[in-house]
């Protein structure tokens, strides 16, 4: 017996700025990923006269992905999220005219895809957007980069509206908050207000993605993406109750927002008492009543939230200021393992929303050791899918409406935060270092037949 429906997408997700690298070729402009050689975390830096990074190659899929693919539908999956990168079609970001060489480049993918039955799952923005409108606009700062989003994504719907159905506009939009260069394009430190404002504006842009996304592809189910950042209570302590209820507000307004098509009450009051003065127009909030089809997250960890000023001192300036949670292990990066959050942020999302969830992104980040043959036993990462892949059985059989499951970096891949490759998700062994030395060469690791075998009995080889 087994709760995964037959039509459940299994598969993987990559981004373009991880995975792809030839960063100028075939007219590609320059992103935002390509001042952050030592990624999001890092700080941003513009080349000097040939210097490079290892994004620059990463792993080569831009010309390699014929035959990952051919991997990827050796494991039987059957969707591949990926993005497009948007400098790739606009290079500076405000040009008119796209540029063909890059939408071309897409269609030779999709089609690569179609050939093995996969189902293209498709990020707008993931993590990357044209340096020109940084530079020229000040990034999502400016209200006129709405309108040069809204061109690109019309003009890849056009292009593509009979190869993908399935779409997502900005990856984990809430990353803005932790990350204003990746997610919002802001350069410096913006302060509260200018982020939110410039958060206001791309929230929307993914409204008038998702219209026009309706209005081009009426058969296409269109999603946002969340960085699925569950918090619990440190202690039963009503305060803390009430801080974790604050803390899971941060992350879900951008849900909200994007799901019931206006901003919530407790938002409204933040902004108020903080004195954030946004400025929403009345076509603006209009806008935003066209609301997902689907939502889509990220789920890697958990965390904890209190009052105690002594442990919220110790995490000040951490990403996703998380106190540890002492009833959990943890990776080899300090990310806390946590198979039972994932049923629960499913639940949660369910609960909320009433509206089709969709995992696109999990996985663990290790280092992986190849034997002398070459094979990866990599049965931590075995366990960790296992586990967490059970808590989505346990999610569809408590009546959540779960589209499919993507992992994350199916083949390894450059990672996002450090821009390490030492930081390994992927089924696919890929040689190469942090230093961007090694033959590009793939092999299957141990998790690979595992996958394929969950995918292949529609999950019930998992082990409960
Ligand atoms: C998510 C991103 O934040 O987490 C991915 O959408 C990223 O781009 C993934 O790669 C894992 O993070 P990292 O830093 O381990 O690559």
């Amino acid at each position: 017996m087994t709760a995964f429906p037959k039509s459940f997408l299994w598969g993987g997700a990559i981004a373009a700025n991880q995975v792809e690298g030839a960063w100028l070729e075939e007219g590609k402009g320059v992103s935002t990923s390509d001042i952050q050689p030592h990624g999001v975390l890092g700080a941003a830096k513009e080349r000097a006269e040939g210097e490079s990074c290892i994004k620059d190659v990463a792993i080569d899929f831009y010309h390699r992905y014929p035959q990952d693919i051919e991997l990827f539908a050796e494991m039987g999956f059957r969707c591949l999220r990926v993005s497009i990168a948007w400098t790739r079609i606009f290079p500076q970001g405000d040009e008119q005219e796209p540029n063909e060489a890059g939408l071309a480049y897409y269609d030779r993918l999709f089609d690569e895809l179609a050939r093995h039955n996969i189902r293209p799952m498709v990020t707008l923005s993931h993590f990357e957007m044209p340096l020109g409108l940084v530079k020229n606009y000040g990034g999502w700062s400016d209200r006129r980069v709405i309108g040069y989003f809204e061109r690109y994504a019309r003009c890849v719907f056009e292009r593509y509206q009979h190869k993908v159905k399935l779409w997502l506009t900005f990856n984990e939009i809430n990353m803005a908050l932790h990350s204003p260069l990746t997610g919002i394009g802001l350069e410096g430190s913006p302060d509260e207000g200018e982020i939110y404002q410039a958060v206001h504006h791309q929230l929307v842009a993914s409204s008038l993605a998702v219209k026009a996304c309706h209005e081009i592809v009426p058969d296409a189910r269109i999603g946002n993406m969340l960085l699925g950042g569950l918090m619990y209570p440190l202690t039963c302590k009503p305060e803390d109750m009430l801080k974790t209820w604050e803390k899971n507000n941060g992350w879900l307004f951008f849900g909200d927002v994007q799901c019931r098509g206006s901003y919530p009450g407790y938002m409204l009051r933040y902004f108020r008492e903080k004195g954030i003065q946004l400025n929403i127009t009345e076509s603006d909030a209009e806008i935003l009543k066209n609301t997902v089809d689907f939502i889509s997250f990220s789920y890697y960890t958990t965390g904890c939230a209190t009052t105690d000023e002594e442990l919220n001192e110790k995490i000040r300036g951490n990403v996703l200021s998380m106190v540890s949670n002492p009833h959990l292990p943890s990776s080899e990066w300090g990310w806390q393992i946590d198979p039972t959050g994932l049923r629960i942020i499913l639940n949660m999302l369910w609960d909320r929303y009433q509206k089709p969830l969709f995992i696109v992104e999990n996985g663990l980040g290790a280092k992986d050791s190849p034997e002398a043959d070459g094979t990866v036993n990599d049965d931590y990462r075995i366990r960790y899918l296992n586990d967490h892949l059970v808590q989505v059985g346990e999610a569809l059989k408590d009546g959540v409406d779960v589209m499919g499951y993507t992992s994350w970096g199916p083949i390894d891949l450059v990672s996002a935060s450090k821009a390490e490759m030492s930081k390994r998700y992927g089924f696919i062994y890929v040689d190469l270092d942090d230093q961007g030395n090694g033959t590009l060469a793939r092999s299957r690791k141990n998790s690979f037949y595992w996958y394929r075998e969950v995918i292949a009995t529609d999950g019930a080889s998992l082990k409960p």
